[in-house]
């Protein structure tokens, strides 16, 4: 337990020995904020607020935001201006704004929201019990980024599911034209191995079989003294963890030590998300990807002839300036080369204060990007079912994460190379089961439980 001092002011205790208040923490983008709502609802625990079940009764209500697309930023403001509403009829609510948007947009969002009490940056979560209690007697800002910030003892409070997220490296260095994460989460740095280590053992000791190691280009995780193949290593030697992931490794930092750990090792999952973001190489040269279309096909041959059941995921832009049909066939043609097990898919979105905004204008007009998004998809979701159906007849252990919402009696849960597995069963979530695979969908395969 991290012991976070706050200083009461005795008038923000509204009645005699009433804590501080409960919160509700909702969140938006990728899974380092997860763990960072988790993050901060330990800081806040710890300090003593308590944790609401719904927004409506909560006293204060905290957004953990994402600025990685226009879209992400557009979807906050048209829910705080829902929750203005709520802020009307219960003025002592206390509205905060967290995370990637908020340092994105920082004194912005104050001057355009000034029913917002809280704006406050990915780095600066060890003090936000202190800063939610002065924000109720003035609007608090903080949003200065700390390259020493780790958070190392602060300990998450995890509310569902039956895999622990665990942040090994915060910030990054790649500065990739079209991306905002560089500016929002600072300079890359790696979490100590030793107190990786000891967050992993807890979630062990809390019942956890699983963990996700979370960074930006989490395989370029260094401490000073570890580097990612061997934190692989002694995270797999957790007592009671099975199943060790990782997300997302950067291509150009994945060297065969690391291929060889992931292949050697039975704990980490034989599944690698793998963003590539244009299979053109002129295009990833304007991207400042720092590799080309062939050193990323040439590792995707490497890690399957290394681990030849490993399934493959990817991101890919597309419409990124200046992309010709030409470039774009080239990426068509790399996800039918590559075949990938699913793909997170995206329209160019301009992110304001990264390289591309100032220095390459985003040429491509939105139809053209609507419309090479459409084929991506439809050629993607083709293989996704292909891929899927040749699983049918193999067994698969499967982490059962809880009852499907579809079909009485039936459970769903996570295959090692990451497949959503639904059959029926009574098992428990947490517990792990081999299960046959029977049929699939571009999504989804269904089985049975196998003796
Ligand atoms: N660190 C990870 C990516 C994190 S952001 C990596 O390098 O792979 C998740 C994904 O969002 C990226 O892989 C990219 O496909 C997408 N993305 C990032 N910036 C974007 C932008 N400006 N427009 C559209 N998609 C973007
Ligand atoms: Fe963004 Fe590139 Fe860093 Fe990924 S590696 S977070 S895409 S700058
Ligand atoms: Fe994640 Fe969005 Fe921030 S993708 S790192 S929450 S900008």
């Amino acid at each position: 337990m991290s012991s976070l001092l706050v200083e009461i002011d005795p008038v923000v205790q509204t009645k005699d020995g009433d804590p501080l208040g409960s919160v509700f923490i909702e969140t938006y983008g990728c899974q380092m904020n997860v763990s960072d709502s988790e993050l901060m609802r330990g800081v806040l625990g710890d300090a003593g607020f308590s944790s609401a079940d719904s927004i409506q009764e909560a006293d204060v209500v905290l957004l953990n935001t994402c600025a990685i697309r226009e879209h992400a930023e557009e979807r906050v403001l048209g829910r705080l201006s829902q929750l203005r509403h709520l802020k009307t009829r219960k003025p002592d609510l206390v509205l905060g704004v967290c995370g990637c948007m908020a340092k994105h947009m920082s004194e912005k969002l104050m001057d355009r929201l000034p029913y917002v009490d809280l704006v406050l940056g990915p780095d600066s979560y060890r003090d936000l019990a202190d800063l939610v209690v002065r924000s109720r007697n003035e609007p608090s800002l903080s949003v200065r980024l700390d390259r020493a910030e780790h958070y190392d003892g602060v300990d998450p409070v995890r509310t569902d599911g039956v895999n622990a997220w665990v942040t090994v490296q915060r910030g990054c260095d790649k500065f990739c034209t079209f991306c905002v994460v560089p500016y929002v989460r600072g300079r890359e740095r790696s979490v100590r191995s030793d107190e990786v280590v000891r967050q992993v053992e807890v979630a062990a000791a809390d019942g956890f079989k699983e963990v996700t190691l979370l960074g930006q280009t989490v395989n370029s995780y260094h401490d000073g003294v570890c580097d990612f193949p061997e934190l692989l290593r002694r995270l797999s030697n957790v007592q009671g963890i099975d199943r060790v992931r990782f997300t997302s490794p950067h291509p150009s930092d994945f060297d065969d030590r690391l291929i060889a750990t992931i292949a050697e090792v039975d704990e980490i999952c034989k599944f690698v998300h793998l963003p590539v973001q244009s299979g053109s190489t002129k295009v990833l040269k304007r991207m400042q990807r720092t590799y080309s279309r062939e050193s990323y096909l040439a590792l995707v041959e490497r890690l399957r002839e290394e681990i030849p059941s490993l399934a493959l995921s990817t991101d890919i832009i597309v419409g990124f300036p200046d992309e010709t049909a030409g470039d774009f066939e080239e990426t068509l043609e790399l996800v039918r080369r590559v075949r990938f097990d699913f793909a997170f898919m995206f329209k160019y979105s301009e992110r304001e204060g990264t390289v591309a905004h100032r220095e390459i204008p985003d040429t491509v007009p939105e139809t053209e990007k609507s419309s090479r998004l459409e084929s991506l998809i439809e050629l993607q979701s083709r293989i996704s079912a292909e891929v899927n159906n040749e699983y049918i007849g193999s067994v698969l252990d499967v982490l059962v994460e809880g009852k499907a919402r579809k079909g009485k009696g039936r459970v769903y849960g996570k295959s090692d190379g990451f497949k959503t597995v639904v059959f029926t069963s009574e098992a428990l979530p947490n517990t792990i089961v081999p299960v046959r695979i029977t049929s699939a969908t571009q999504k989804t395969l269904l089985g049975e439980v196998t003796a």
